[in-house]
């Protein structure tokens, strides 16, 4: 059995192609003021696109320090080699000069429009994590495999493909999000029992694997995640936080999902 429940929540908001640095300041700026008040059961990470992630390094530093205060800095991608003739790609060592801490990898949108393979996904999964960075792996079914009742089949080949070429150690130092497609940008979430149900059977997976590993694994929901419906998603014994996007442009209702999850202020 896997035990629960001693990891600790963390919520990212994927900002994905959004926003004018006017725009990223305000509400990086309203995002770190807003979190001040939550308690430390919640670790919080934005991943706003590569051009401001220099933006967002500089306005965190003129504060706590990043990595030092409360809220992480993300990236949404990162390439596979670490320098070379690679037209408009960003290497994870480029990314660790800005303090990045957390690395998107294997995000639906970057399978299906940048036709990203298992095996590539597996391959920028290992060079963030051989720069420090930690990843967080996105597995997801789209609705015709849910409906085909393929879902489990589907994230488990995911996750497999990349412990198979990285190794069940290095699945240590790493987030999993479970995406159902068919949530992302529609409005439509996975009920907490849909969504439980995936986290279970991914950490049971891990669990056969390595117990340990499993027990400390921290597995994020994301797929319309909004502050009416985190708290339940969140209170799930399986489900450690959330990858947030449309909802996390607004800081409020990102706020709002990020206490949700801090369970010291669930209980207040
Ligand atoms: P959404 O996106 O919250 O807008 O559904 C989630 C994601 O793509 O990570």
């Amino acid at each position: 059995m896997v035990e629960e429940n001693m990891r600790r929540k963390l919520i990212v908001g994927n900002w994905k192609m959004h926003g004018s640095r006017d725009q990223v300041s305000q509400l990086l700026g309203d995002i770190e003021s807003g979190s001040e008040r939550l308690l430390k059961d919640v670790e919080i990470c934005v991943c706003p696109t590569y051009l401001h992630l220099g933006l967002a390094f500089d306005l965190l530093a003129s504060k706590s320090g990043v990595g030092k205060g409360q809220i992480k800095l993300g990236a949404q991608n990162v390439h596979v080699e670490a320098a070379g003739a690679f037209t408009g790609e960003v290497s994870a060592h480029m990314l660790s000069e800005y303090g990045v801490s957390y690395v998107i990898v294997g995000h639906s949108e970057r399978r299906q429009i940048f036709a990203e393979s298992n095996q590539f996904v597996a391959e920028k999964f290992m060079a963030a994590q051989a720069s420090r960075l930690t990843p967080i792996l996105c597995v997801g079914e789209s609705l015709d495999q849910r409906q085909d009742d393929e879902t489990e089949r589907v994230v488990l080949n995911q996750l497999d493909a990349v412990i198979t070429v990285a190794g069940i150690a290095a699945m240590k130092e790493a987030v999993i999000a479970y995406e159902p497609v068919w949530a992302i940008g529609t409005g439509k979430t996975a009920s907490p029992a849909q969504a439980q149900q995936v986290h279970r059977t991914l950490r049971e997976h891990l669990d056969r694997l390595d117990p340990a590993i499993a027990k400390g694994m921290r597995i994020i929901y994301g797929g319309s995640v909004k502050a009416a419906n985190a708290k339940e998603l969140f209170s799930q014994p399986d489900i450690d936080g959330g990858l947030v996007g449309g909802a996390s442009l607004e800081a409020e209702e990102f706020i709002s999902i990020c206490k949700s999850a801090d369970q010291e202020s669930c209980k207040l």
